[in-house]
Order: structure tokens, then C-alpha cells, then sequence
């Protein structure tokens, strides 16, 4: 389940992202306010089922240990949605009474750019990640359009909407040639700097393998029922347990495209 927060003051625009999110303040129901940034279904491609998606990629990511900043539901109460500027009032719909929020990291988190390089303390990070996005088939970490944060030797991981797409034509993570689109130019911001670098593949596996039929449930669960369409859900929840029951064939690919 994740922490509800009520939106109680807008901080200011993101500015970049497809789906123009903001910053605002949330306070939880200890009284704690947590900046946030936020994204409404309204502006994604499958409305509140891309908000699904980004809930039960961020549980399945914190269960795989990966490092992803908080995630957060918030409930936009109807008049604090007024009191936002005019410019982002009309961005949201009436109906947008619940976000997604990715705890704010600020202020040294800029993206990753293509001239940064993974030093050593950071390449099992690095391809933990580049197997959680093949596995879930998650496009959206590319040149250009990192969806990842960086301080120092740390990474942060954002953006999961497009993962566990509907339609994907072409063999499945585990089946031979189904990460070889993560080998094209750009497609992936790790895969490049992770050929024939020292990965320890037997705890990714393990982490994968390990996952729990309850664990998995736990992140359907966690969908808001707002959000909820139990097909849908099920779906996503169905293809997170094909990669665990196939994760040995899932890391032959993740070895074959990296060497
Ligand atoms: N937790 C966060 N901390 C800091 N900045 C963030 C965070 N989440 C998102 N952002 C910023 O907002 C932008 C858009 O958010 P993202 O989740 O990628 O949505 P979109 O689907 O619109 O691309 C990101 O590129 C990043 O600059
Ligand atoms: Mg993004």
C-alpha cells in the first residue's frame, strides 16, 4: 500500500516531461509534508491505467531493490485544484482527483546525460536496471529521455508508464532476440556502457526469482481503487509472474545482449 497524501500548497512546474507534472506539498496522515512531484492520469496515453502501471512498477522495483525516490498517491481535494495558476489549472481535468507522486529529489539530481559514465560502485545498479526495463519491457529509459537521476555515484529511477505494454510485436523478454531491441543506438542509457563489464548476474536472478505470489498480489493491491480496472491489472500482474517463472531464460538475453 502506498502512503496517501493530500495536495495542501502547489510549488511550482516541472517544466520538462510529457505529461507536465508539477511539484506540490502533500501532507500525510501523520501531519508530515513531503514534496512531490506529480503526474495526473488526464495526461497520460492510458489514463488512470498508466497510473496503475507506475504504482505497480514502483512496488515491483522496491521489491527488486531497485533505487526509485518514494512513491506516493495524492488526493487533490476539488477547491485546492482551483487555487493552482491558470497555465497548469487548465492542463487537469475535474476528474483528476488523485495523482502519482515521486518523492521530490532536489536539489543536485540532474538527469543522467550521455556523456556520464557508470563507475565501478555503479554498474550492478546500472544493470539491475537495464533488467528490470527488458524484463518489463519498459522503452522509455533512452538517450534523450533518461528517466533517471544521478548524484555522484547514485542513480534514481522515474517514469515507469510505458512499461508492460498491451501491444508489443516481436519475441517476449525470455524468448531468443526479445532484448534485442535494447542493443539499438540509444535505446537504453546503461546497455552500452555495460557491455563486458563485471555484472553479478546470479543475484538479479535471485532477487527476481524470490518475488512471492503474495508480493505480486500486494502490488495490484496497491492500486488505488480509483484506478482500478481488475483486468487490466490482472494482465500486469500475470506478465511480472512470467518473468519470474521464465527468469532464467529472461537472464540468458540479458547476458547475450551485453556481451
Ligand atoms: N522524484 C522526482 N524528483 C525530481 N524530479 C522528478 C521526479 N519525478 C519526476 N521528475 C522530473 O519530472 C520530469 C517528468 O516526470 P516523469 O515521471 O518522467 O513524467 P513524464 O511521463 O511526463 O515524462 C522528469 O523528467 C524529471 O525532470
Ligand atoms: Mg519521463
Amino acid at each position: 500500500m502506498l502512503t496517501e497524501l493530500e495536495a495542501i500548497q502547489y510549488v511550482r512546474d516541472v517544466g520538462s516531461g510529457r505529461t507536465k507534472p508539477i511539484i506540490v506539498a502533500g501532507e500525510d496522515p501523520h501531519q508530515n509534508v513531503v514534496e512531490v512531484v506529480i503526474k495526473f492520469s488526464s495526461a497520460c496515453d492510458l489514463g488512470t491505467n498508466s497510473l496503475a502501471v507506475e504504482v505497480i512498477a514502483a512496488c515491483l522495483a522496491g521489491d527488486l531493490g531497485l533505487p526509485i525516490p518514494e512513491p506516493f498517491v495524492v488526493r487533490i481535494p476539488d477547491d485546492w485544484r482551483d487555487s493552482l495558476p491558470p497555465d497548469v489549472r487548465v492542463r487537469f481535468s475535474e476528474f483528476d482527483n488523485l495523482a502519482f507522486g515521486s518523492k521530490l529529489l532536489w536539489p543536485q539530481w540532474p538527469a543522467w546525460a550521455s556523456g556520464n559514465r557508470l563507475t565501478p560502485p555503479m554498474v550492478q545498479t546500472a544493470a539491475e536496471i537495464l533488467a528490470f526495463d527488458g524484463f518489463i519491457e519498459n522503452v522509455d529509459r533512452r538517450d534523450g529521455n533518461p528517466n533517471c537521476l544521478v548524484n555522484g555515484e547514485q542513480l534514481r529511477i522515474i517514469d515507469h508508464e510505458l512499461a508492460f505494454p498491451a501491444m508489443l510485436l516481436g519475441p517476449k523478454p525470455w524468448q531468443p532476440g526479445g532484448l534485442q531491441s535494447f542493443t539499438e543506438h540509444g535505446r537504453h542509457i546503461f546497455r552500452k556502457e555495460l557491455v563486458a563489464r563485471p555484472i553479478d548476474g546470479a543475484t538479479i536472478r535471485q532477487k527476481w526469482s524470490l518475488l512471492q505470489d503474495h508480493h505480486i498480489e500486494s502490488y495490484g493491491a496497491a492500486v488505488p481503487d480509483e484506478w482500478r480496472d481488475e483486468e487490466f491489472v490482472t494482465r500486469i500482474l500475470t506478465k511480472v509472474r512470467d518473468i519470474r517463472e521464465n527468469i532464467d531464460d529472461c537472464m540468458t538475453e540479458l547476458d547475450r545482449i551485453l556481451q
